[in-house]
């Protein structure tokens, strides 16, 4: 097999028109929530990549490590040159990285960095992600200015920071929120974590019951979390208890569908707000890099950290326009 393969490379370095010309290039993209509206939108603008330069997309949903190892594997016997993924667990980062050598594939991250045993970040995977501290504390910013709007004392202020911290960047934007809502002089006794389980809705609807029982004593509240899905999941478990968007206010961080279906309802929901950022720059410019990797040898940046804007009900339509969106 790994025969094979080598014979294989080798034939198409050596005649690597007459290659592409009889079968396309195939790319793989792998995600750890195919069903996530982030990802889904991701996935458009990697095809749009793909049509535009002439390579085949392979989508796969990767839910755990098994599914993700089975999915590289499989790419290989369908001679891809390479991938790009946002894997379910950043410390499956060596065994990708190991897999991906062993059948000689391109990898690149996405929105999630993979990392070593030790926890660091592993040098020879480049990646793209947001810049999380710096978006986090955009979201924070966001809801001081809401919460000042709305003459909201900042002592009587619920923080409702729902947590997934076993994910860097997970940890680094729901840090970056609440230290910029500390700095403005919010006591760090009001800031509640509600550790999620999963990065979905239902995880954060679940944490956010818990804490907002533990914390009945707060009459208003901010939440926000890694993703739209955390800041939503606390919007309706507040209404679940009559916490309506008059007491609180949630910033989500996406921008994809789950924010659109919250801003156009007929009545706003506590879901005042979230930082737009770009599923087309993830997802295009992933997947040319892996395919220019490949197939030219040009190696992308290391790291490469992408910047987000704060989008509301009122300016999402001419954000998205402006974002190409
Ligand atoms: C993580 C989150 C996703 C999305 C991306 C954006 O993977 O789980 O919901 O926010 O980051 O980079």
């Amino acid at each position: 097999m790994q025969r094979r393969a080598a014979l294989t490379l080798a034939l198409l370095a050596a005649t690597p028109f007459a290659a592409q010309a009889a079968e396309p290039v195939k790319v793989g993209f792998l995600v750890k929530q195919a069903e996530e509206p982030w990802f889904q939108d991701e996935w458009k603008f990697a095809e749009q990549a793909a049509k535009e330069k002439g390579f085949t997309l392979v989508k796969i949903g990767v839910p755990n490590g098994e599914k993700t190892l089975a999915a590289i594997d499989n790419l290989a016997a369908q001679k891809a040159v390479g991938f790009v993924i946002c894997a379910p667990d950043v410390k499956l980062g060596v065994a990708i990285n190991r897999a991906a050598k062993r059948n000689n594939l391109k990898v690149m991250s996405v929105d999630d960095q993979l990392v070593d045993g030790a926890g660091k970040p592993i040098a020879d995977i480049p990646h793209m992600g947001i810049s999380g501290y710096e978006i986090g504390k955009q979201v924070g910013a966001g809801l001081l200015a809401e919460i000042k709007a709305r003459g909201w004392k900042l002592d009587e202020v619920g923080v409702l920071r729902v947590a997934y911290d076993q994910l860097p960047t997970g940890h680094d934007r729901t840090m970056g929120a609440a230290d910029a809502l500390k700095a403005a002089g919010i006591p760090a006794a009001n800031v509640v974590d509600a550790p999620q389980a999963k990065t979905d809705t239902e995880s954060a609807f679940n944490a956010a019951n818990i804490a907002f029982t533990k914390n009945a004593k707060f009459k208003k509240w901010v939440a926000f979390g890694l993703n739209d899905e955390a800041a939503l999941g606390a919007v309706r478990a507040a209404e679940g208890r009559g916490i309506k968007h008059d007491a609180m206010l949630a910033i989500g961080i996406g921008g994809s569908q789950t924010a659109l279906n919250e801003f156009t309802k007929p009545t706003p929901t506590a879901f005042f707000g979230t930082v737009l950022i770009s599923p087309k720059r993830h997802g295009y410019e992933t997947a040319i890099a892996v395919y220019e990797w490949a197939t030219k040898g040009k190696q992308p940046p290391p790291v490469t950290l992408t910047s987000g804007t704060l989008m509301t009900r009122q300016n999402q339509a001419e954000l998205r326009k402006q974002m190409g969106l």
